[in-house]
Protein backbone atom coordinates (compact mmCIF):
# COMPACT_ATOMS: atom_id res chain seq x y z
CA UNK A 1 0.00 0.00 0.00
CA UNK A 2 1.24 3.63 -0.64
CA UNK A 3 1.16 6.31 1.58
CA UNK A 4 0.20 9.53 -0.37
CA UNK A 5 0.79 13.14 0.89
CA UNK A 6 -1.40 15.27 -0.59
CA UNK A 7 -0.50 19.60 -1.48
CA UNK A 8 -3.60 21.98 -2.35
CA UNK A 9 -4.36 25.21 -2.49
CA UNK A 10 -8.43 25.04 -3.01
CA UNK A 11 -11.36 23.36 -2.10
CA UNK A 12 -10.00 19.99 -2.06
CA UNK A 13 -12.63 17.85 -4.78
CA UNK A 14 -10.02 16.03 -5.94
CA UNK A 15 -8.44 14.98 -2.59
CA UNK A 16 -12.43 13.72 -2.05
CA UNK A 17 -12.03 11.57 -5.36
CA UNK A 18 -9.08 10.30 -3.89
CA UNK A 19 -10.60 9.61 -0.41
CA UNK A 20 -14.03 7.98 -1.67
CA UNK A 21 -11.61 5.42 -4.24
CA UNK A 22 -9.12 4.69 -1.33
CA UNK A 23 -12.61 3.71 0.50
CA UNK A 24 -14.06 1.51 -1.89
CA UNK A 25 -10.81 0.08 -2.64
CA UNK A 26 -10.59 1.27 -6.02
CA UNK A 27 -7.27 2.33 -4.77
CA UNK A 28 -4.92 0.65 -2.62
CA UNK A 29 -3.20 3.76 -0.65
CA UNK A 30 -3.83 6.01 2.40
CA UNK A 31 -3.22 9.38 2.74
CA UNK A 32 -0.77 10.37 5.65
CA UNK A 33 -0.71 13.93 5.09
CA UNK A 34 -2.19 17.26 3.90
CA UNK A 35 -0.52 20.40 3.07
CA UNK A 36 -1.63 23.55 2.27
CA UNK A 37 -0.19 26.87 1.37
CA UNK A 38 -4.16 28.32 2.12
CA UNK A 39 -4.96 28.60 5.85
CA UNK A 40 -8.54 29.26 4.96
CA UNK A 41 -8.24 26.14 2.12
CA UNK A 42 -11.48 23.82 2.40
CA UNK A 43 -8.84 21.03 1.49
CA UNK A 44 -7.46 21.47 4.92
CA UNK A 45 -11.51 21.10 7.03
CA UNK A 46 -11.91 18.16 4.52
CA UNK A 47 -8.61 16.06 5.79
CA UNK A 48 -9.18 17.20 9.18
CA UNK A 49 -13.18 15.96 9.10
CA UNK A 50 -11.41 12.73 7.93
CA UNK A 51 -8.56 12.12 10.66
CA UNK A 52 -6.10 13.42 8.33
CA UNK A 53 -2.93 15.56 9.46
CA UNK A 54 -2.61 18.58 8.19
CA UNK A 55 -0.08 21.29 7.89
CA UNK A 56 0.10 24.62 6.31
CA UNK A 57 2.91 25.77 4.34
CA UNK A 58 4.71 29.01 5.35
CA UNK A 59 5.35 30.59 1.88
CA UNK A 60 5.28 34.29 3.58
CA UNK A 61 4.39 37.38 1.68
CA UNK A 62 4.98 35.37 -1.61
CA UNK A 63 1.28 35.40 -3.38
CA UNK A 64 2.21 32.93 -5.95
CA UNK A 65 5.51 31.99 -5.49
CA UNK A 66 7.06 28.73 -3.39
CA UNK A 67 9.99 29.93 -1.55
CA UNK A 68 13.16 27.22 -1.79
CA UNK A 69 12.98 26.78 1.90
CA UNK A 70 9.50 26.30 2.33
CA UNK A 71 10.17 23.91 -0.76
CA UNK A 72 12.66 22.25 1.80
CA UNK A 73 10.19 22.16 4.75
CA UNK A 74 7.33 20.86 2.47
CA UNK A 75 9.95 17.51 1.31
CA UNK A 76 11.00 17.36 5.27
CA UNK A 77 7.31 16.72 6.64
CA UNK A 78 5.88 14.56 3.70
CA UNK A 79 9.09 12.22 4.20
CA UNK A 80 8.59 12.56 8.31
CA UNK A 81 4.70 11.53 7.39
CA UNK A 82 6.76 8.47 5.55
CA UNK A 83 4.71 9.54 2.00
CA UNK A 84 5.63 7.18 -1.05
CA UNK A 85 4.04 9.42 -4.10
CA UNK A 86 2.83 13.19 -3.32
CA UNK A 87 -0.20 14.53 -5.10
CA UNK A 88 -0.81 17.74 -6.51
CA UNK A 89 -4.46 18.05 -6.25
CA UNK A 90 -5.23 22.21 -6.86
CA UNK A 91 -2.19 23.19 -5.88
CA UNK A 92 -1.66 26.64 -7.32
CA UNK A 93 2.65 27.17 -6.70
CA UNK A 94 5.50 25.60 -8.99
CA UNK A 95 7.41 22.94 -7.43
CA UNK A 96 10.99 23.35 -8.25
CA UNK A 97 14.39 21.77 -7.30
CA UNK A 98 14.13 21.13 -3.73
CA UNK A 99 10.96 19.19 -4.03
CA UNK A 100 11.42 17.48 -7.17
CA UNK A 101 14.96 15.74 -6.07
CA UNK A 102 13.59 14.73 -2.61
CA UNK A 103 10.56 12.87 -4.50
CA UNK A 104 11.69 11.95 -8.24
CA UNK A 105 8.82 10.41 -10.17
CA UNK A 106 6.84 10.37 -7.40
CA UNK A 107 4.97 13.94 -7.88
CA UNK A 108 1.96 13.94 -9.75
CA UNK A 109 -0.59 16.74 -11.16
CA UNK A 110 -3.65 17.00 -12.53
CA UNK A 111 -4.32 19.91 -14.57
CA UNK A 112 -7.63 20.93 -16.33
CA UNK A 113 -6.67 20.92 -19.77
CA UNK A 114 -6.00 18.31 -22.39
CA UNK A 115 -2.23 19.62 -22.33
CA UNK A 116 -0.24 20.72 -23.77
CA UNK A 117 -3.07 23.29 -24.10
CA UNK A 118 -3.90 25.96 -21.80
CA UNK A 119 -1.35 25.67 -19.40
CA UNK A 120 -0.91 27.63 -15.75
CA UNK A 121 -4.05 29.22 -14.01
CA UNK A 122 -7.71 28.66 -14.61
CA UNK A 123 -7.05 26.86 -17.72
CA UNK A 124 -10.97 26.22 -18.48
CA UNK A 125 -11.45 29.72 -18.71
CA UNK A 126 -8.66 30.07 -21.22
CA UNK A 127 -10.46 27.14 -23.19
CA UNK A 128 -14.27 29.45 -23.36
CA UNK A 129 -12.28 32.45 -24.18
CA UNK A 130 -10.17 30.74 -26.92
CA UNK A 131 -13.24 29.34 -28.67
CA UNK A 132 -11.75 25.70 -28.20
CA UNK A 133 -14.67 23.06 -29.02
CA UNK A 134 -13.01 20.30 -26.81
CA UNK A 135 -10.88 20.52 -23.57
CA UNK A 136 -10.15 17.72 -20.65
CA UNK A 137 -7.86 16.68 -17.87
CA UNK A 138 -4.66 16.20 -17.56
CA UNK A 139 -2.91 13.71 -15.15
CA UNK A 140 1.08 14.38 -15.73
CA UNK A 141 4.55 13.75 -13.75
CA UNK A 142 5.83 16.94 -12.47
CA UNK A 143 9.10 18.67 -13.43
CA UNK A 144 10.71 22.09 -13.10
CA UNK A 145 7.99 23.38 -15.77
CA UNK A 146 4.78 24.94 -16.06
CA UNK A 147 2.25 22.03 -16.38
CA UNK A 148 5.19 20.52 -18.79
CA UNK A 149 6.10 16.73 -16.79
CA UNK A 150 5.37 13.80 -18.98
CA UNK A 151 1.96 13.03 -19.34
CA UNK A 152 0.00 10.14 -17.81
CA UNK A 153 -2.97 10.25 -18.76
CA UNK A 154 -5.51 12.41 -20.43
CA UNK A 155 -9.61 12.41 -20.79
CA UNK A 156 -11.54 14.74 -23.15
CA UNK A 157 -14.57 16.46 -22.83
CA UNK A 158 -16.48 18.57 -25.36
CA UNK A 159 -16.64 22.67 -25.24
CA UNK A 160 -20.75 23.41 -25.57
CA UNK A 161 -21.47 27.03 -27.71
CA UNK A 162 -23.42 27.77 -24.67
CA UNK A 163 -20.28 27.05 -22.23
CA UNK A 164 -19.43 29.49 -19.07
CA UNK A 165 -15.69 29.12 -17.40
CA UNK A 166 -18.20 27.75 -14.48
CA UNK A 167 -19.76 25.32 -16.44
CA UNK A 168 -17.16 23.65 -18.68
CA UNK A 169 -14.99 23.42 -15.69
CA UNK A 170 -18.09 21.21 -13.90
CA UNK A 171 -17.83 18.74 -16.78
CA UNK A 172 -13.94 18.84 -16.87
CA UNK A 173 -13.99 17.96 -12.93
CA UNK A 174 -16.70 15.42 -13.44
CA UNK A 175 -13.49 13.47 -15.39
CA UNK A 176 -10.55 14.63 -13.04
CA UNK A 177 -12.51 12.37 -10.47
CA UNK A 178 -12.50 9.57 -12.12
CA UNK A 179 -8.86 9.70 -14.02
CA UNK A 180 -7.09 11.11 -10.89
CA UNK A 181 -7.24 8.16 -8.43
CA UNK A 182 -7.19 5.58 -11.73
CA UNK A 183 -3.90 7.42 -12.56
CA UNK A 184 -2.70 7.30 -9.08
CA UNK A 185 -3.11 3.31 -8.96
CA UNK A 186 -1.34 2.67 -12.13
CA UNK A 187 1.63 4.80 -11.56
CA UNK A 188 1.94 3.42 -7.43
CA UNK A 189 2.01 0.54 -9.38
CA UNK A 190 4.99 1.16 -10.62
CA UNK A 191 6.69 2.28 -8.11
CA UNK A 192 8.35 0.95 -4.76
CA UNK A 193 5.55 1.24 -2.13
CA UNK A 194 8.58 2.95 0.37
CA UNK A 195 10.69 5.96 -1.05
CA UNK A 196 14.11 4.63 -0.87
CA UNK A 197 16.31 6.18 1.70
CA UNK A 198 18.71 8.35 -1.33
CA UNK A 199 15.52 8.82 -2.74
CA UNK A 200 15.76 7.10 -6.32
CA UNK A 201 12.56 5.19 -7.50
C1 LIG B 1 -8.91 21.36 -10.37
O1 LIG B 1 -9.75 21.57 -11.47
C2 LIG B 1 -7.48 21.18 -10.80
O2 LIG B 1 -7.35 20.52 -12.03
C3 LIG B 1 -7.03 22.60 -10.91
O3 LIG B 1 -7.60 23.25 -9.81
C4 LIG B 1 -8.83 22.61 -9.50
C5 LIG B 1 -8.82 22.26 -8.02
O4 LIG B 1 -10.04 21.75 -7.62
N1 LIG B 1 -5.60 22.70 -10.90
C6 LIG B 1 -4.92 23.59 -11.59
O5 LIG B 1 -5.43 24.45 -12.27
C7 LIG B 1 -3.40 23.47 -11.45
N2 LIG B 1 -2.73 24.22 -12.45
P1 LIG B 1 -10.21 20.96 -6.26
O6 LIG B 1 -9.51 21.80 -5.17
O7 LIG B 1 -11.68 20.92 -6.04
O8 LIG B 1 -9.57 19.61 -6.41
Amino acid sequence: MISLGILGSGSGSNMQAIMDAIASEQLNARIVIVLSDNPDAYILERAAKNGIPTRIIDCGDYRTRFPEEAQRETARQLKEAGVGLVCLAGFMRLVKAPLLEAFPSRILNIHPSLLPAYPGMMAWEQAVTDGATESGCTVHLVDEGMDTGPILAQARVPVLPDDTAATLHQRIQVEEHRLYPETIANHAATLEPQLPPEGGR
